[in-house]
């Protein structure tokens, strides 16, 4: 079977079980401070679980994609090594918001595998949840009768907290869970050894394919179980292990889902997969790692040195490494794959087939720098190598620079130090990195308190696109500390307060009560709760709060957003429809608006696309703002939406004229483009491959930022005495300054061969060699540097001082041809600093040439005569 089909089958019979379909959510975290990546199909039902939100359809079901390469779920080290872990991968999920729960979750799961997927019921095992003490949890026996029903009870597991207790991450939804593991081996390794035994210990064709979870408690900060209202049921089928069970394979690589990009790498590198370990590891790394990147890029999340971005960073590091050292890539091959991956996914997942060449772009550019680092990185071994001398043993900080400056992962170090017979002092590279872990931890900590609830609500209202006040109640808060500082959180039950998202920075204002007024310094989103940030707790906390934005911050970042949605669709319209949103800024000050563009912006485009946004701003465009739409009839209506972004069932569109602008946006904006005043832009630059950057101002600070302008035009033109045309007058300006730079150069060049001349005549023969000291006037440091190499090339024995006065200011010259360096062991550089002396300077150089500057000119007729002294003494023999 296909795997396209059996992901369609595994859809409709969930969708026949009165699921609705949903799509995947983005693969990038937003909102969500304990994840980076989505770990798990249920991270985007989180908030259903948790009660803070109520679900429409009890019943979905989808396909998501997931990563799980950081936090409680990591399995990178893993991926390649072995052949069913990924480090992005698609989970197949149903789910059951407060519906179903075991009894119909487990004879779902085994109908659909024994009598649609028609897996052989004698290779199937189950696990059951038998319990934790320290939690307090009894063995699942409900499930385990359950089970009794479809499986001999021979084949049913029970398994520890460790296996069949599912956590979401250190703290959030959890529950006891049921796996389904499958057995592939062949009819005589069952034989020698039955399958019961090799369940959960790591056998690479006895595995897990599908794990029902039965989310029923919220485990808190503080580490203690608490029960939810509801009961959930969250399962997740790996998509590419169920592949290799149904297409009769040993391993996921040989499925469908990865063959075509292994053959890709085959080709490219003209190896075999199959044929040795090394390269098929490389191989498996390789074809994986590109889906992670791939669908990370799609969402938006671009390599960076920090967070999200920098896992990323390393995942394709980590295969361009493998590709160099075991396929013989010296050039970036990576993106290359993109070709066949977005074919694989077309009709499932479109952000990668639209963005197809974006991706391929970035990806190549990243190959090609770490590329380079690469290769500095094996020259820095070679340097360290043969610094080593007696020592065969890189230690550990060095070990550690490779990895941290050059992107070298320890093995890699490893082996090169082994081909040259070293070894490398692996313990002291873990500690070296357990010192930058710490120090990054130190720099992160922010702990939170478990939340305090002072009212049940599941959802709170916003009420910030009509009113920037209202009153409000508390309904939860609790304690944070950052760095050492402690801080409060709020939710209120309704609030005007708009949280950071889609670009638009959170509203700041205040909370007042009874005469005391309370801070909010900013508002940001967690999941879908709105949380107010506060620096100290009102001292009553269930009273009625006057909740009020600050209004002037609020108007002037609106007018950015929407500006934001004028120049997205300029955009568009000046350079083409590739032009897509890749992140976007606004707050009261800027808007900064980052998109897939390839080449820089010229003055020409800039302007037009100023000009356009301008024009909309003076027809006075009414927002036209439509809530709870259809995602599909928004579709429908061309409204742009943007990859990464979660939507919801419903969407809120926002329109300046139909034929312009529709845009899904959440954020809050202008009630008619007029009051934008002006949009100017400040800057265009490149941000990463790829992608472009547009800085602009709009309203008040377009104005101050033309004013500005104009001043320092005015300022300019007072400078230049009031030219009639002032770009003329700066030209000729630059113009005659060239040439008289010019002239001033030859008189110089004159005055010094007419200096060179009489010097000439001032040279003097002393037991045998010929000596010039002399006092000069000379325009620059350059001219006298200049002179005495020439004198110097006239002469072969020679000793040479010349005291100058440069404008005003001393310097001293000295020439000691080689061979009277040698023949009386002179040194220019003592010299120059012995006469020094005599003008308060220092200076010094070689032993055939060295200069020094100093205070005081009178000093110079000493130098002189010091120098003539010098000359008696020091050439006497
Ligand atoms: N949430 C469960 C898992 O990720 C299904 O394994």
């Amino acid at each position: 079977m296909e795997s396209k089909l059996i992901r369609k089958k595994f859809l409709e019979f969930f969708e026949g079980k009165g699921h609705q379909v949903v799509p995947s959510a983005p693969l990038v975290m937003k909102n969500d401070p304990t994840l980076m990546f989505t770990n798990a199909g249920m991270n985007q039902f989180k908030d259903y679980f948790l009660g803070n939100k109520e679900a429409q359809e009890k019943r979905v079901t989808d396909t998501q994609k997931c990563l799980r390469v950081s936090g409680k779920h990591n399995d990178l080290e893993e991926v390649g090594i072995d052949t069913y872990h990924h480090t992005m991968f698609e989970m197949l999920g149903n789910w059951s918001f407060g519906d179903y729960f075991k009894k119909e979750a487990i004879a779902w799961a085994w109908e659909l595998l024994t009598d649609v997927y028609k897996l052989p019921k004698d290779r199937l095992y189950v696990t059951v949840f038998e319990g934790d003490k320290a939690d307090g949890l009894e063995f699942d026996r409900e499930a385990y009768d359950i089970w009794k029903t479809y499986i001999e009870e021979e084949r049913i597991i029970k398994a520890s907290k460790e296996d069949n207790f599912w956590e979401m991450g250190d703290h959030g939804p959890c529950g006891p869970c049921s796996e389904i593991h499958i057995d592939l081996r062949t009819e005589e390794q069952i034989a020698q050894k039955g399958g019961k035994e090799l369940v959960n210990q790591d056998h690479p064709q006895v595995i897990e394919i599908w794990n029902l979870v039965f989310i029923q408690y919220n485990r808190m900060v503080s580490g203690e179980l608490k029960s939810l209202p509801e009961k959930h049921v969250d399962t997740g089928m790996g998509f590419e292990r169920l592949a290799m069970a149904l297409q009769g394979k040993m391993s996921n690589y040989d499925t469908d889902v990865f063959q075509p990009l292994i053959q890709v790498l085959e080709k490219a590198s003209s190896k075999k997969y199959g044929q040795t370990e090394q390269t098929d590891i490389a191989m498996r790394v390789c074809a994986d790692h590109i889906r992670a990147v791939a669908f990370a890029v799609a969402d938006g999340q671009l390599p960076s040195n920090t967070g999200a971005g920098y896992v990323i960073r390393r995942i394709l590091r980590r295969a361009v490494r493998y590709g160099y050292t075991f396929l013989n890539f010296r050039e970036p091959f990576m993106y290359t794959l993109l070709e066949v991956l977005s074919e694989q996914f077309t009709g499932v997942f479109p952000e990668l087939v639209s963005q197809k060449e974006f991706i391929k772009k970035v990806v190549h550019e990243e190959e090609a720098s770490f590329l380079k680092t690469l290769e500095h990185g094996l020259k820095r071994l070679e340097h360290i190598k043969e610094n080593l001398k007696e020592s065969k043993v890189i230690d550990g900080k060095t070990a550690f620079e490779l990895y941290d400056t050059f992107g070298f992962p320890l093995d890699l170090t490893s082996l090169i130090a082994r081909e040259n017979g070293l070894s490398v002092d692996e313990q002291g590279f873990e500690q070296e990195m357990q010192v930058q872990k710490s120090r990054s931890k130190h720099a992160a900590t922010v702990e939170k308190g478990d939340w305090i609830v002072l009212q049940d609500q599941e959802e709170v209202e916003f009420l910030g696109y009509d009113q920037l006040q209202s009153t409000s109640q508390i309904i939860k808060y609790r304690e944070v500390t950052e760095k050492k500082k402690k801080q409060y959180q709020i939710v209120l039950d309704r609030t005007p307060f708009y949280a950071e998202s889609g670009g638009q920075v959170g509203d700041s204002g205040y909370l007042e009560a009874n005469g005391q007024k309370i801070q909010v310094i900013d508002t940001k989103k967690e999941n879908d709760l709105i949380v107010h940030f506060v620096t100290e707790l009102p001292k009553k906390l269930d009273v009625a709060f006057e909740s009020v934005v600050n209004e002037r911050k609020r108007l002037l970042t609106q007018n950015n957003h929407s500006a934001t949605h004028l120049l997205h669709a300029a955009l568009k319209q000046v350079l083409g429809d590739h032009v897509q949103q890749k992140g976007s800024l606004v707050n009261d000050k800027l808007l900064r608006f980052d998109f897939s563009h390839f080449s820089k912006m010229t003055e020409e485009e800039i302007r037009r696309v100023e000009q356009l946004v301008n024009e909309k701003i003076r027809e006075n465009i009414i927002l036209d703002e439509q809530r709870n739409v259809p995602i599909e009839k928004a579709k429908e209506q061309g409204a742009t939406a943007l990859f990464g972004e979660k939507y919801g069932e419903f969407v809120r569109v926002i329109t300046f004229d139909p034929n312009y602008s529709v845009e899904l946006c959440g954020g809050t904006h202008v009630q008619a483009t007029g009051v934008i005043g002006l949009f100017k832009i400040v800057s265009e630059g490149s941000v990463a491959a790829g992608v472009r950057r547009i800085e602009a101002v709009t309203a008040i600070e377009a104005e101050a930022y033309v004013e500005k302008q104009a001043s320092l035009l005015n300022d300019l033109r007072e400078v230049l005495k009031h030219p009639k045309d002032i770009k003329k007058a700066l030209e000729s300006l630059v113009i005659e300054r060239q040439e008289l730079a010019k002239e001033v150069e030859s008189l110089h060049q004159e005055q010094v061969n007419k200096l060179k001349t009489y010097l000439k005549t001032r040279v003097t023969v002393l037991h045998g060699r010929n000596v010039l000291i002399e006092k000069v006037k000379l325009p620059s440091a350059e001219a006298l540097k200049k002179l005495s190499f020439e004198l110097k090339s006239q002469y072969s024995s020679f000793f040479m001082v010349l005291a100058a006065d440069i404008k005003g200011k001393p310097q001293i010259s000295v020439v000691i041809s080689e061979e009277l360096t040698k023949e009386a062991g002179l040194n220019a550089g003592k010299v120059v600093r012995e006469l020094a002396k005599e003008i308060k300077g220092g200076g010094g150089g070689q032993p055939f040439f060295a200069t020094a500057g100093g205070k005081d000119l009178e000093g110079l007729q000493k130098v002189v005569e010091k120098a003539d002294d010098m000359v008696n003494v020091e050439l006497a023999h």
